[in-house]
């Protein structure tokens, strides 16, 4: 655990919630080194807002409408992350593209969760362009965020078949399995400090071994 307790996170989400739920199911362990400390929303009826809510958990909307553009949304979105003192930015399913100033003030403290193996198939409906190109192997993929769409520095992937007779919910279900796993392991990561980026790559250090590291994808799960 850490010397000043828990990292707290902050979870951005737009709609469904299902990574929020499996954050939430993981932080609320013992032993787990992350609380969530807020979940913000720009929907209103958002279900993560809901799931929250359910589990005890300051869940609020943030209006678009009540702010002028987008710099003014994300300026207020900082004002709430900082009021709830948050170490950790999660985007879970948050449907807006942050400002450049957002992301530099969280630089290397902002996660996102994307459903599929980047950098193939960023942005919208990824499932859909990976039917669509006929690959083999999909899968999900854990990353920092930067100033691009899906582009940050890739902390954890895991991959799953794309079977012929898969539609877009079927391979978007099979996707989601990983996801709920890796996202919580990939917070786990950052809470322990054991996640270090360098230029494009970020090197995950062995538990109880400050200092050594093998690039993400070496490491074993
Ligand atoms: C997930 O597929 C995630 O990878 C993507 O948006 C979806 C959100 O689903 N960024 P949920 O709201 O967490 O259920």
């Amino acid at each position: 655990m850490r010397a000043n307790g828990p990292l707290r996170l902050g979870v951005l989400a737009s709609g469904r919630g299902s990574n929020l739920e499996a954050i939430l199911a993981a932080t609320t362990r013992p032993d787990f080194p992350a609380r969530v400390a807020v979940v913000v929303s720009d929907r209103e009826q958002a279900q993560a807002l809901e799931r929250a809510r359910r589990r005890g958990v300051t869940a609020l909307w943030l209006n678009p409408k009540d702010f002028g553009d987008r710099a003014a949304y994300d300026a207020g979105l900082g004002r709430v992350l900082d009021e709830h003192r948050v170490g950790l930015v999660c985007l879970a399913g948050f449907m807006r593209i942050l400002t450049p100033g957002f992301v530099r003030a969280y630089a290397g403290r902002i996660l996102n969760i994307h459903p599929a193996l980047l950098p193939a198939f960023p942005g919208l409906h990824a499932q859909r362009q990976a039917l669509e190109h006929g690959v083999r192997v999909a899968g999900a993929t854990v990353h920092f965020v930067d100033e691009g769409i899906d582009t940050g520095p890739i902390v954890l992937q895991a991959s799953v078949p794309v079977h012929p007779d898969d539609t877009e919910e079927s391979l978007s279900a099979r996707i989601l399995v990983e996801e709920h796993r890796l996202y919580p392991e990939a917070i786990r990561l950052f809470a322990e400090g054991r996640l270090q980026i360098a230029g494009r790559k970020v090197v995950v250090r062995a538990a109880g071994r400050p200092g050594a590291g093998a690039p993400a994808s070496e490491a074993s799960l």
